[in-house]
């Protein structure tokens, strides 16, 4: 029922909102030496595109993340902000680590608000501050328990609570590392459908590492595949042509959605 209509992500002429260019990363380890991570990596995100990076565990996706947000430096390549090249944390990328990072003594909203005011959100006053907090505690259902600590709340609170946080930064891309990894089945599949409302309202660029092909599927415009490390490459850039406002029951319904997922599970299953 016309779910499967290609959406142009790609204006002609505008530049990208994130280049990841030609990125190799390794690490020196006492016993094994010098391990190549990521061979050359290059690929980049449109403004306002949702991108999924999936792959096998320990193949590079969240080294590659952290090179994205200024938290590793690339051996060789770039990474490129639109037009500023990232070479330490900025405040134009927001990140939701794969661990929820809560600190502990803060409620909920605490946490929210510490993260504005270090974020540079301290142009705005105290009561809009406030005020930003809760409208996104409350968007992940948490206005109930926004003044709770994290060892009250439960897994699945405290990754809202991380989600909340990263979306109330206002930054122009959210890189989001398995924000929905531990989680039950559950409380993941709701929380998928938050994301996928969250994302479709802002408009924001994306870049999400998950595992779940499903999850990639729902929520991304592209799906990049990274092989089996060490060197580890994109082995395939999918294109996700479902159109949005997207409705998880009609594209899981689909024909293309099939295919695609075969094709994706295929991908990932040939590794060596
Ligand atoms: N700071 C570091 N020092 C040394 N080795 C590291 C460091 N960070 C990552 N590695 C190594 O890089 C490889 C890739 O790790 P990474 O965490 O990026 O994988 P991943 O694809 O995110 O895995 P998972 O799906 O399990 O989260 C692993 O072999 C890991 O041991
Ligand atoms: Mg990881």
């Amino acid at each position: 029922m016309g779910t499967t209509i290609e959406t142009d992500a790609q204006l002609p002429g505008k530049p990208p909102a994130l280049e990841i260019s030609k990125v190799t990363k390794g690490f020196a380890h006492r016993r094994r030496g010098f391990q190549q991570v990521l061979g050359e990596v290059s690929f980049s995100v449109d403004e306002g595109e949702f991108i999924s990076i999936i792959g096998p565990s320990g193949s590079g996706k969240s080294t590659l993340l952290k090179l994205i947000a200024g938290l590793e430096s690339p051996d060789q390549g770039h990474v490129r902000l639109t037009d500023e090249q990232i070479a330490a944390p900025s405040r134009r990328l927001g990140v939701v680590f794969q661990q929820h990072v809560l600190l502990p003594w803060l409620t909920a909203k605490q946490n929210v608000l510490f993260a504005l005011q270090a974020h540079g959100a301290s142009r705005r006053s105290a009561a809009e501050r406030e005020s930003l907090a809760e409208h996104w505690l409350g968007l992940v259902q948490l206005s109930e328990a926004q003044d709770l600590k994290p060892g009250e709340l439960s897994g699945g609170m405290q990754q809202r609570v991380g989600i909340a946080r990263a979306f109330a930064l206002e930054s122009e891309v959210l890189l989001l590392d398995e924000p929905l990894g531990a989680l039950d089945a559950l409380t993941r599949h709701a929380l998928q459908l938050q994301l996928l409302r969250l994302s479709e309202q802002q408009r924001r660029t994306f870049v999400l590492v998950t595992h779940d092909v499903d999850e990639a599927l729902l929520l991304s415009d592209r799906i990049l595949v990274l092989s089996h490390g060490p060197q580890a490459r994109i082995q395939q850039d999918l294109r996700v042509p479902f159109r949005r406002p997207r409705d998880r029951t009609a594209i899981e319904s689909s024909e293309d959605y099939l295919t695609l997922r075969r094709e994706l599970l295929e991908s990932l299953t040939a590794q060596p």
